[in-house]
């Protein structure tokens, strides 16, 4: 049987020659599509051979022509057939690589967090007196001028009580009024009406100024109250229990001293100082409770005497780890705080 066509049929041939070697260096299933459109698509040397079809006029050789071109497309699909499935197959092994999951792997720990440096000396701090025989009490930020400051002897026309020192929640009648409590010394008057004496407490907690920020004050910060109240309770006691403090928090050698100072609320009134890096440095608030205070709680003035400190924590830390701006404790850096872990 004769093959007409020439030129084209010799395409043919030699596209079949060369096809298993193209085949074989198509990697991806979209390099053999492409492939498979040069070889046999509509555009390829068998499709426009097929069209030639017609020019040959004789029967038999326009069969044997047609059929000849359909056996060379047919071996090329078949290559193309099988190379595709071996694509598949190893396109498919590299993604099950690409996607283990190595079970080995140890897992990411989350990092532990840690108590802030104000938090932790507050710990301390309440452990101290804990274990000087203290309890532990805390009491409301939102507070009545009463406890903040009527019942602590302060009176109507102190200048703490002004707008421009104390935040206001509520404008009431006289004691009505709903303050953010300035300091925690309310708590010694809350604390005395709901317990009898002897009483030793300690009461850490938040409080609130109509301050600035800047490198020694914050609107917010942290005090810690304390009140010891019982028969024959001195001066003297006083000065022992918080230089046996200082003492605790600061280092053994740690000297401290009282300077006369005014709280309307204890009498004497005291600062004390502690020398600490080469010089003086004021601590706290302390006194001998005023009898006016015991009247107002109902505590016997004439049976009990007793002491009251209070102490800003945030200064307690400063002090003790040199910290010069209190604002370094405000900003929640980690590079900073995590040295106070
Ligand atoms: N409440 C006082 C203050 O905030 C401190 C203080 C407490 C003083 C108890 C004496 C007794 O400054």
């Amino acid at each position: 049987m004769t093959i007409s066509l020439g030129e084209p049929m010799d395409a043919l041939q030699t596209l079949l020659n060369d096809a298993p070697e193209r085949i074989d260096r198509a990697m991806t299933i979209a390099e053999l599509d492409a492939l498979e459109n040069d070889l046999v698509g509509r555009t390829s040397p068998i499709a426009s051979a097929r069209r030639m079809l017609g020019q040959i006029k004789d029967g038999a050789e326009r069969g044997a022509t047609g059929k000849r071109i359909n056996d060379i497309a047919t071996q090329i699909q078949a290559m193309i057939d099988a190379r595709r499935s071996d694509v598949e197959t190893a396109e498919e092994s590299e993604r099950l690589v690409n996607d283990a999951v190595d079970v080995t792997l140890p897992g990411r720990r989350p990092r532990r967090g840690t108590h802030h440096l104000i938090q932790s000396t507050i710990d301390e701090i309440v452990d101290i007196f804990v274990g000087l025989g203290y309890t532990v009490a805390t009491g409301p930020e939102a507070e009545t001028e009463f406890y903040n400051f009527t019942a602590l002897n302060i009176p109507r026309t102190h200048p703490s009580r002004a707008e421009s020192d104390t935040l206001y929640l509520d404008y009431g009648d006289e004691e009505d009024e709903i303050l953010l409590r300035t300091h925690t010394s309310p708590m010694q008057a809350r604390y005395m009406e709901q317990h009898d004496p002897p009483t030793y407490v300690v009461v850490p907690g938040r409080v609130f100024r109509a301050d600035a920020i800047d490198a020694t004050h914050s609107p917010v910060f942290s005090q810690l109250e304390g009140l010891a109240v019982d028969e024959g309770i001195t001066l003297g006691d006083l000065k022992g229990t918080l230089a046996s403090f200082a003492k605790q928090f600061f280092g053994s050698d740690t000297q401290v001293k009282f300077i006369p100072h005014y709280f309307p609320f204890t009498e004497p009134s005291a600062e004390m100082h502690a020398y600490t890096d080469g010089r003086w440095i004021e601590l706290l608030g302390c006194g001998m409770v005023n009898p006016a205070v015991f009247e107002h709680v109902g505590y016997d003035p004439e049976r009990y005497t007793g002491f009251a400190f209070g102490m800003g924590m945030e200064r307690m830390a400063m002090v003790r780890h040199g910290i010069a701006d209190l604002r370094t404790l405000l900003d929640a850096d980690r590079r900073v705080l995590e040295q106070y872990r």
